[in-house]
């Protein structure tokens, strides 16, 4: 299998690549030209497209003969990064290749998720200050998910808790609707939301679903194992 990681550099991006290696993968890596320096421990093992990716010509050269193309999606800035990143990928993909995308629970599909109180409000406080300082635009992101939802490609949205760093704890558990109480801990390590996304490409039950994760060792998932 041939996969294209689209930002491929950032913290959840390293992790990825690390998992499509292990699992015996053909990577090509999407990163800015100035962050190609994080991949170096993966040199002579992955192929590097340096560039933004919300690039088009920069995709497109990037996912060619990809039977699988992993996006970390974000909303960096005022000039519509997450929705050109996204449209880049989902114009640009081979017909038929898996999409799998991240981004965190704040994305709704739809409008049946009920979020914590403390998530709701830092999500306005964040996004309201971030687009005043143009630093961040979390509306773009939600247009990012909402043409992504709407193709008609073979993609899954993959919406990630609170992130920690630490070893893996193995695949995290997932359930449809933030408000679930599988969920209820929110929180999963960064190396196993990598893992998630990297298990998507080959898992079917996943296609047009977006799963809100969480970490399989946490309180609220093994109690939810333990109720069967
Ligand atoms: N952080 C959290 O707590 C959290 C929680 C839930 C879900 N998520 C989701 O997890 C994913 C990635 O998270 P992460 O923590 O791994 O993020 P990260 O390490 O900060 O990396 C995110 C990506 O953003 C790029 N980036 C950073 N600054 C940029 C800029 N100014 N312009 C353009 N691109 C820029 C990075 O590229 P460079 O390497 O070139 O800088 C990298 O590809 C996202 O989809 C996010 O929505 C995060």
């Amino acid at each position: 299998m041939k996969v294209c990681i689209v930002g491929a550099s950032g913290k959840l991006g390293q992790y990825m690549v690390q998992h499509a290696l292990d699992r015996g993968y053909d990577v090509v890596g999407v990163c800015r030209e100035k962050s190609a320096g994080k991949l170096a421990r993966f040199a002579g093992r992955i192929t590097i497209v340096p560039g933004d990716t919300n690039d088009r010509e920069v995709v497109r050269r990037a996912v060619t003969g990809c039977d699988g193309v992993l996006t970390v999606l974000v909303p960096w800035g005022m000039n519509h990064y997450a929705s050109g990143t996204a449209q880049a990928v989902l114009d640009c993909a081979q017909p038929g290749a898996r999409l799998v995308f991240s981004c965190g629970w704040h994305i709704t599909r739809d409008g049946k998720d009920v979020y914590p109180s403390k998530l709701l409000w830092f999500v306005k406080v964040f996004g309201t200050v971030a687009r005043l300082l143009r630093l961040v635009d979390v509306d773009d992101q939600v247009e990012a998910t909402r043409r992504i939802f709407a193709s008609d490609t073979r993609w899954t949205v993959v919406r990630g808790s609170d992130l920690e760093e630490g070893e893996s704890h193995g695949l995290p558990v997932w359930s449809e609707h933030v408000g679930d109480a599988v969920l209820e801990s929110n929180r999963t390590r960064r190396i196993d939301f990598g893992l998630f996304m990297v298990d998507a490409l080959t898992n079917e039950a996943l296609v047009h679903k977006a799963p809100a994760i969480v970490g399989c060792r946490t309180v609220s998932a093994l109690a939810h194992a333990r109720q069967g």
